[in-house]
């Protein structure tokens, strides 16, 4: 079986990985620029695990701002091979409450921001996009979250969207009425597209922090309810991510064919490369 390296993409309100061993925080350069900062590397359960703080330790880069290529890059060059995102998000629906973690299996993407491909002028490629998350990654997610007894959805489509400001009441009933989006979110795009067209195995673990603009009884978002909820929620996520590695070390597998996404996708003819 081939070496398995777990890279965690942790967002708002997971900024470290706690009980890892031989634990150190490297600098990784590359061509996309500086990552959103230095990588936590170590052992978690005898998995190897690169953590990566995606706003920042300190909370100091906007979802509009991050530098997503460089990320992906840096979890690559490090020898990930299987990431997990982990994020807050709004809820469409009733019965994903705040508090319940979402397996996402399908995105929206409706981000404006540039940076979405590793492939620019000098060689092209067009991934398969139809199956952005990996299922036997994301299998492992759900069944290490629900170890820490929260509520668990598997699948359920993410709005991404701009930001950073949350969305209007028209948008929010558009997203959830007629889109049929489940999750709402800023960040989980281009960082499902980065790492479907660098190879790795991606899954998202979405954390429910509030019910949008949508919902009649309850208020509009604000971060002060969505901090609330993350404080409560962060060792629920850190649980899910020793859980997970724990599970990996034997392995995943993959249906998706993630580690293959370009053997069929780039156009450019090789001598022009
Ligand atoms: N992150 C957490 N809650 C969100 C929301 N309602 N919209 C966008 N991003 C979010």
């Amino acid at each position: 079986m081939a070496a398995v390296k777990l890279g965690v993409i942790g967002g708002s309100g997971v900024y470290d990985i706690e009980g890892l061993e031989e634990a150190s925080w490297v600098t990784v350069s590359t061509p996309w620029g500086d990552p959103s900062d230095q990588v936590l590397t170590g052992r978690l359960g005898g998995t190897p695990l690169a953590f990566l703080p995606r706003h920042g330790r300190g909370h100091v880069h906007s979802p509009s701002d991050l530098p997503y290529r460089a990320n992906i890059d840096a979890l690559k060059q490090l020898g990930v091979t299987h990431v997990l995102s982990v994020s807050a998000c709004g809820s469409f629906r009733e019965e994903m409450a705040p508090g319940d973690f979402v397996l996402v299996d399908q995105f929206i993407d409706r981000t404006i921001r540039g940076g979405k491909s590793f492939f620019t002028a000098g060689c092209v490629a067009h991934v398969s996009l139809a199956h952005p998350i990996c299922a036997e990654l994301a299998a492992l997610a759900a069944r290490a979250a629900r170890g820490t007894g929260v509520r668990v959805h598997e699948g359920g489509t993410y709005l991404a969207m701009e930001g950073p400001q949350f969305s209007s009441l028209a948008e929010s009933h558009m997203y959830r009425d007629h889109w049929g989006a489940d999750v709402i979110g800023m960040t989980n795009m281009p960082e499902a597209k980065l790492a479907r067209e660098a190879e790795l195995h991606y899954a998202s673990l979405a954390m429910v922090t509030d019910y949008d603009s949508w919902h009649p009884d309850h208020g509009e978002v604000d971060v002060t309810a969505i901090r609330k909820v993350l404080a409560a929620n962060g060792a629920n996520a850190r649980a899910t991510v020793a859980a997970l590695a724990g599970l990996l070390e034997a392995g995943a597998g993959c249906s998706t064919g993630c580690a293959e996404a370009l053997d069929y996708a780039i156009l450019t003819a090789p001598e022009k490369r």
